[in-house]
């Protein structure tokens, strides 16, 4: 019988068509799934996967089993799962899935531990939560793990720490860093779902809005891309000069968090770091600012201390808290501080979440095969992987490029010619 714990299994129609639209979006990982079906890459191996439970991740668990991978799903993120969507993995697709949308930290941590006593051989992360558990008692949960993927920036910091500290315990790819995943996801998959997620929360015009994005990596840049495109009016803050010099050149204000309070009208936090937005800002913040974080963990704005500061607190909608301070000002929390994309919205649409895990799968398989070949470090999707993936989703969209003549390729390999 399969294990789960989830919301309610009554929701899984609902999920089961959610699923299937999403699958219509997601070319490439179809033609995966219809090639594992064949070869059952991933025969007699037991994979435990935390990740935000969506419809796309539902259609790369479906890829997962297609190879033969014996599976145990859990969310990534307290708020981001989509009940319906996991009962319908359960009920309609037998799969052993761990998550409730809103679940409390306890639950959340059982869950991935209910992932690990499966036994797995390759972890799928996002985040690195299931890496960071495994670390922690590796005599309990290391008994069959022979490799991982991990699928998002902020996990790729924490495996390469442990790689630097020389504790890395098992060979994980960075499937983040392949350029068909961060390229996309990371700045159009971003832009697009944290804008959602704020227009979804609140409601609000974004036209002629002061908007404050705190970072400009790929997700910073989205976010600041896409708010220009709605009209705000966007101010950029970094720590990296090169970064910072990007947002200039790419026509947006720069300016260190302590100017930017005087115009924010909605902050965005992007960075990846731990209090970005801390108490010594909320005091100078505008009345009605609205705050929301789109960075993966929910360190980047200190919640903790504005609900101490704050005299009055009440929940205006969904996903919107209202914290009135001591200078009678009125902040606007959004999502609790978490995901705003993948809380107050879907996470970013399955067009892009396409690449994304295709990369999963296809690194599941590359794992599968040269484990026995790998040492304990992080590793890069192979680049022939990468390149495959951005030349179906092309075909997929209908897109012939050009190719190199032969006077081209011998002129690219050639250091003669010159002026
Ligand atoms: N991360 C961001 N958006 C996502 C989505 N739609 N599904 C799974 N993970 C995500």
């Amino acid at each position: 019988m399969t294990k789960y714990d989830i919301a309610d299994i009554r929701l899984a129609p609902k999920g089961k068509s959610r699923i299937e639209w999403a699958s219509a979006q997601m070319p490439v990982l179809e033609l995966v799934t219809r090639r594992f079906q064949k070869e059952k890459p991933l025969k007699g191996l037991k994979l435990s996967a935390c990740l935000h439970v969506t419809c796309e991740t539902a259609n790369l668990m479906i890829a997962l089993k297609a190879g033969g991978a014996d599976t145990v799903l859990v969310a990534s993120n307290p708020l981001s799962t989509q009940d319906d969507v996991a009962a319908s993995l359960v009920k309609d697709y037998g799969m052993a899935v761990f998550a409730k949308k809103g679940e409390d930290n306890k639950s959340y941590y059982s869950h991935i531990y209910a992932a690990l006593e499966q036994g797995p051989h390759i972890t799928m992360d996002d985040g690195a939560d299931l890496v960071s558990a495994i670390h922690k008692d590796p005599a309990k949960y290391m008994r069959n793990i022979f490799a991982g993927t991990e699928e998002t920036t902020t996990g790729v910091i924490r495996l390469r720490s442990l790689e630097a500290q020389h504790k890395l315990l098992y060979p994980i790819v960075a499937v983040n860093d392949a350029q068909t995943k961060h390229f996309f996801d990371n700045r159009y998959g971003t832009g697009q779902s944290t804008i959602d997620g704020i227009i979804r929360a609140t409601n609000v015009l974004l036209a002629g809005k002061n908007l404050v994005v705190c970072g400009y990596g790929w997700c910073g840049r989205g976010v600041a891309m896409r708010a220009r495109g709605m009209g705000a009016n966007v101010t950029v803050t970094e720590i990296d000069p090169l970064k910072s010099l990007e947002a200039v050149m790419d026509g947006f204000r720069v300016m260190p968090m302590t100017g930017a309070l005087k115009y924010g009208e909605i902050y965005v936090t992007v960075t990846g770091d731990t209090s970005v937005i801390r108490k010594e800002h909320f005091l100078k913040m505008r009345d009605r600012a609205i705050i929301c974080n789109s960075g993966h963990f929910d360190v980047e704005i200190d919640v903790k201390d504005l609900r101490k500061m704050a005299r009055k607190v009440r929940t205006m909608r969904d996903c919107v808290e209202e914290f009135t301070l001591p200078n009678r000002r009125r902040i606007y929390l959004l999502a609790e501080g978490r995901l705003v994309n993948l809380s107050a919205a879907e996470g970013h649409p399955a067009m892009v979440m396409d690449m994304s895990f295709a990369n999963q799968a296809l690194s599941a398989e590359w794992v599968a095969e040269f484990h026995d070949s790998l040492d304990k470090k992080v590793y890069r999707v192979p680049e022939a992987i990468d390149k495959e993936i951005a030349r179906i989703k092309l075909k997929s969209m209908g897109i012939a490029i050009d190719v190199l003549t032969k006077e081209q390729v011998a002129y690219l390999s050639a250091w003669e010619a010159g002026t």
